[in-house]
């Protein structure tokens, strides 16, 4: 099965959910969700790292993808208050997001950081996935395909063919994000993923290049996911608020997965 063909779908639970709340979410998005074919979804929930030992314990790899929330780029040191990858390791999880918005603008990460995480990342064998997006201001600037890619092209620093087997990327327009955001048109989102593709083509070539997952994320609900999903750069979706509740969760997977797989025949 190419790397394409399957949905990619999940959630970031920001710093919400307890160890507790966490593991009645995990196993209950498995149970609501198991008669969907794995080969055919890639369903992932990152939580707040307390709690992904206990996360892991509850849902098995097969099952439910973990990821953390940041890493350090180093496997120990001076860096007080970091986690690195050797702790991740030793948890048994999947992923690594890196450079959400919010740590970029709250917690004042910058390109060079990203791109030492997304290395350090990979080479301990976690899946890197790279979140990238304009602010309004730089979107009225007229500038966000710019961003997009000074983000990509920094982030991405060093990445080689090989390594970006481990790498996906999430568009996460800064203005489209949590309490305050208003979702991307399905219009807009598809045409700046049409870009981040050319881009990641540009870097890796235009097999690999488009071979990478690109997933949208901003505001994404039980109204604008069909939308979303059916665009053809749109590989799947990135939902923080709409997927705390692991019925609504379960709910939008459903919705989309058919309507996923329809297009993905439209556009073959
Ligand atoms: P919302 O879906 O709540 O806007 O959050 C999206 C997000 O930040 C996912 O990482």
């Amino acid at each position: 099965m190419e790397r394409l063909d399957k949905l990619y779908i999940g959630t970031n639970t920001k710093m919400y959910k307890t160890i507790k709340d966490t593991e009645e979410f995990v196993s209950k998005l498995y149970e609501l969700t198991a008669d969907i074919n794995r080969e055919e979804m890639e369903l992932f929930v990152i939580p707040s790292f307390t709690t992904l030992n206990n996360a892991r314990k509850t849902v098995s790899k097969e099952q439910l993808m973990l990821g953390a929330q940041n890493m350090c780029w180093e496997e120990q040191g001076q860096y007080t208050g970091e986690i690195s990858p050797i702790m991740l390791q030793e948890i048994g999880i999947d992923l690594v997001m890196i450079g959400h918005s919010e740590r970029r603008h709250i917690f004042c990460e910058r390109d060079l950081e990203e791109n030492k995480k997304v290395i350090s990342a990979i080479e301990h064998g976690f899946t890197a996935l790279l979140c990238v997006g304009e602010t309004e201001e730089q979107k009225e600037n007229g500038i966000s395909d710019e961003i997009l890619r000074v983000q990509l092209k920094c982030g991405l620093k060093n990445v080689t063919k090989a390594m970006a087997e481990k790498l996906w990327i999430a568009y996460e327009p800064v203005w489209a994000i949590g309490v305050n955001g208003k979702p991307a048109s399905a219009e807009y989102a598809n045409e700046k993923q049409a870009v981040i593709k050319r881009c990641l083509m540009e870097l890796f070539g235009e097999e690999s290049g488009s071979e990478i997952p690109v997933l949208y994320g901003g505001s994404v609900n039980n109204q604008n996911a069909p939308e979303l999903i059916e665009k053809e750069n749109i590989d799947g979706l990135f939902i923080g608020r709409s997927a705390w509740n692991a019925e609504n969760f379960s709910n939008i997977i459903h919705m989309v997965m058919p309507l996923f797989k329809e297009r993905k025949i439209k556009y073959k």
